[in-house]
């Protein structure tokens, strides 16, 4: 999150990507500010913006100066006491949490997310997948009927949760990466008031299938959680929560994304489909390259918790900083033919998953789906070509897709 991100600031979006063309084509806008203004203060969103690929990672491995812990911003706890709630339980897992708190919560799930771990879940994705191309031929829509529900599944499949609540699942992580219709006030009390409402449904959710687990343990991720015990130390109630919300946010709608990028990228050069299907060209390393050139994760955020320079500017204390992956992946300091796919590019050194200490836990699972579901499409039909229609990107300030992708299939 970065990927599960809901709490994100509202405001965090920047005029230049405002229109829908633009944050459906960004890597202009990235390309002239490395160039013109890699470190910037942007006044509007009272926010700084970190643009090229050493800076980014600098950002990313500098947890000391760099916090992922939003509550460390001047005025948090003030803005949330004003809207009469506690901070919604996502606050408190490993993704806004800062060293030594971050490696308790993060070590007590970290081995249910090793490839190992995650390896023994390919039968049952492929299954899931089979049971969604089942029937699809001449036109669908990539989005809602492979690239959504697979990733949601497998998620429910690995917590636990009924599949049948599936639908309600969508509704809940759609709207906590939206933004707001509109940067006016009514718009932005509105946008409040649904995330709380989502938030408050969810935790009611979670809260109610954790008492479940703990009364009559499953074969489920959850049931191995409420478990896991370093030197005593467990996940308390509130954290078991938050970190069910985190999963259910952080592994969906960002692998969602990687499927339907990584189609966009392999249909615009068809000769990449061909060498696929050939055994010319790896499947991962195609999605290496997709994961690069149209990221998932645009952008992550932190806080400085002291004055730092970086790229020649002082970024002051208690400010916002968003370190945009999406402009580090394009940075043709680092990589040649930046602003090209090149599905066998290598070394790739991507920052699509973050880097250092945040870096995703759900990276190995997130491979691994998408794999069998570009690889099961690539079986299953010969020919692939995008229907003319007018793209829509997804509406999420951080997360980069798009809302739905007509196929035309042989
Ligand atoms: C293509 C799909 C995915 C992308 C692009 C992605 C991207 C990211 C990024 C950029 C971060 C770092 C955020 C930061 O530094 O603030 C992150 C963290 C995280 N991701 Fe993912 N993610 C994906 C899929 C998943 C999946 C499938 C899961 C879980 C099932 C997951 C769970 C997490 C968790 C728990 C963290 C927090 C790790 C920590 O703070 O130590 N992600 N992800």
């Amino acid at each position: 999150m970065g990927a599960a991100d809901p709490s994100r600031p509202a405001v965090s979006f920047p005029d230049a990507l405002s229109s829908r063309q633009q944050w459906l084509e960004p890597f202009e806008w990235y390309r002239q500010m490395r160039a013109d203004s890699p470190v910037r203060y942007d006044p509007q969103r009272d926010l700084w913006d970190v643009f090229r690929y050493d800076d980014v990672k600098y950002v990313l491995d500098t947890d000391s100066v760099f916090s992922a812990d939003p509550t460390t911003m001047p005025g948090f706890e003030t803005q949330v006491a004003d809207a009469g709630d506690e901070p919604p339980a996502v606050f408190e897992t490993m993704l806004f949490a800062d060293p030594p708190e971050h490696a308790r919560l993060r070590g007590l799930v970290q081995e249910f997310f090793q490839p190992r771990a995650i390896a023994e879940q390919a039968g049952q994705i492929r299954e899931l997948t089979d049971s969604y191309l089942e029937g699809l031929e001449n036109e669908f829509d990539l989005v809602s009927e492979v690239a959504y529900p697979i990733p949601v599944d497998v998620i429910a499949m690995m917590l636990g949760v009924p599949t049948d609540d599936r639908r309600q699942f969508k509704q809940w992580s759609d709207t906590l990466i939206e933004r707001p219709s509109a940067q006016t006030e009514a718009a932005l009390q509105a946008y409040q008031q649904r995330q709380q409402a989502v938030q408050q449904e969810m935790s009611a959710y979670f809260s109610a299938l954790i008492e479940a687990r703990r009364a009559e343990p499953q074969d489920d991720l959850i049931s191995a959680v409420i478990d896991a015990d370093i030197e005593r130390q467990r996940l308390s109630h509130r954290e078991l929560i938050g970190f069910c919300t985190l999963l259910l946010v952080a592994g969906n709608i960002t692998t969602t994304n990687l499927i339907t990028n990584a189609m966009r990228c392999f249909t615009s050069q068809p000769r990449v489909i061909d060498e696929l299907n050939a055994g010319e060209l790896s499947i991962s390393s195609a999605i290496e390259e997709a994961l690069r050139y149209r990221s998932p994760v645009q952008a992550v955020f932190r806080v400085a918790t002291e004055p730092t320079e970086l790229g020649g500017r002082t970024i002051p204390e208690g400010t916002g900083v968003v370190a945009w992956l999406g402009s580090a992946n394009r940075d043709e300091r680092i990589f040649d033919a930046a602003d090209e796919f090149v599905a066998d590019r290598q070394p790739n050194q991507h920052l699509s998953f973050g880097y250092g200490t945040h870096y995703c836990l759900g990276a190995p699972l997130a491979r691994l789906e998408a794999q069998i579901a570009l690889q099961s499409l690539l079986e299953r039909f010969e020919t692939f070509e995008p229907l003319e229609t007018e793209l829509q990107p997804i509406r999420s300030s951080f997360i980069y897709g798009v809302e739905a992708y007509p196929v035309l299939v042989s």
